[in-house]
């Protein structure tokens, strides 16, 4: 996507192919530092520490960590069995979404399938990009299949704003392009719909009010930061006309795990007739699980990020302690909204609804491999 008139990605491969660069989105909206990876230490560290996050994008930077495994391979190490366990320590670094261990396992079942030391570092190079060229394709698609639900409610608002509300980062920081949620809603503007967002600021590391609004901000998409409790009320008074989300892991029988506070969301927007869509690419499903709330593994983080704000203040970004310092904190960073409070899922193939049979309608090979 263009920002300041540069096209800019998440993360990118760099020209000698031995760093992948990314964008520190620790740093946002406020600097734009781009920081080399180089090591697998590396690669867990900024998915661990959320220089990148987002799905999609903890998936492709996963993939390129296990091409930066075999690249960097020492000598005394060079069997497979040192690869693999490279690869669980990446698989360890976040546990929610689901595109971590998918990419990973991915990119190794091709590497080991390989003889040569240069064969498996091709293939894992190749490999990772395969990844990240389908999620920005997935994430186009997406785009082109959540399109008409946003142009159907203009025409029936008779050309009036279409007012979305998202929560935390689905866009295309969280992806390689579009994103995810943001998708359907960059293709309505870029066709010239009147669109307006609201963005859940989205407690605690606040990647609505510092990512959503900074990526919107900047592509000229009309938006406005709410406090995380603001959603239910405008929805009470007809200020929403959809709600579309992202996901970090969604069973194949409709439970989506997000971003904590996407439940209370899907509440309030099935009390209010609103239509409430999770946007994923299929890299996001979790073809082995059945009951998100049950099963789905959330993700607990430091309680400082609670406990502290970071921001802007007199040119400099500055930590800030919001509560007493000695009062406990539990920082829960997921939540998992049930199928039924779902009203369809938009996916690289199309729409469905949250129901096991209408998934695998879409994704018909995922039937007879047993999983489900
Ligand atoms: O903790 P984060 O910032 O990685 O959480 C991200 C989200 O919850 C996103 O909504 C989700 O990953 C979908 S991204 C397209």
């Amino acid at each position: 996507m263009k920002v300041d008139g540069k096209d800019l990605r998440p993360i990118w491969l760099d020209e000698n192919t031995t760093v992948i660069k990314v964008i520190d989105q620790r740093c946002l909206p406020h600097e734009v530092v781009i920081l080399d990876l180089k090591t697998v230490d590396d690669i867990i560290m900024a998915i661990k520490e959320m220089v990148v996050r987002g799905a999609p994008l903890i998936g492709v930077t996963a993939a390129y960590g296990v091409y930066l495994a075999v690249l960097n391979i020492p000598e005394e190490n060079i069997d497979d069995d040192y690869l693999i366990k490279e690869c669980s320590r990446i698989k360890s670094a976040r546990p929610t979404a689901v595109n971590l261990a998918w990419a990973v396992d991915n990119v190794l079942s091709a590497v080991l399938a390989q003889k040569t030391t240069y064969q498996k570092i091709e293939t894992a190079r190749q490999q990772a990009q395969h990844i990240y060229n389908d999620e920005t394709e997935n994430c186009r698609k997406i785009g082109e299949y959540g399109f008409p639900l946003i142009e159907q409610i203009g025409i029936q608002k008779g050309g009036s704003t279409v007012n979305i509300l998202t929560h935390c980062n689905a866009g295309w920081l969280a992806c390689i392009e579009y994103g995810t949620a943001t998708a359907p809603i960059y293709m309505a503007f870029d066709k010239g719909l009147d669109v307006h967002v609201w963005v859940d600021e989205t407690r605690p590391l606040n990647q609505g009010a510092r990512l959503t609004a900074w990526e919107l901000g900047k592509h000229g998409v009309k938006h406005t930061i709410i406090t995380d409790n603001a959603g239910g009320h405008l929805m009470q008074h007809n200020k929403v006309d959809i709600v579309i989300v992202g996901t970090d892991r969604t069973t194949h029988t409709g439970d989506v795990a997000n971003k904590i506070g996407t439940y209370l969301k899907a509440l309030a927007a099935k009390d209010n007739h609103i239509p409430f869509y999770v946007a994923l690419p299929s890299s996001t499903f979790d073809w082995t699980l059945t009951n998100g709330i049950m099963e789905i593994e959330i993700e607990e983080r430091d309680p400082d990020e609670v406990r502290y704000i970071r921001g802007l203040d007199n040119h400099k970004i500055r930590n800030v302690l919001i509560p007493p310092a000695e009062s406990p904190v539990a920082n829960f960073a997921f939540d998992v909204t049930p199928a039924r409070l779902i009203t369809g899922f938009i996916t690289e193939r199309g729409i469905c609804k949250p129901t096991k049979a209408d998934i695998l309608r879409l994704f018909p090979e995922k039937t007879g491999l047993g999983l489900c």
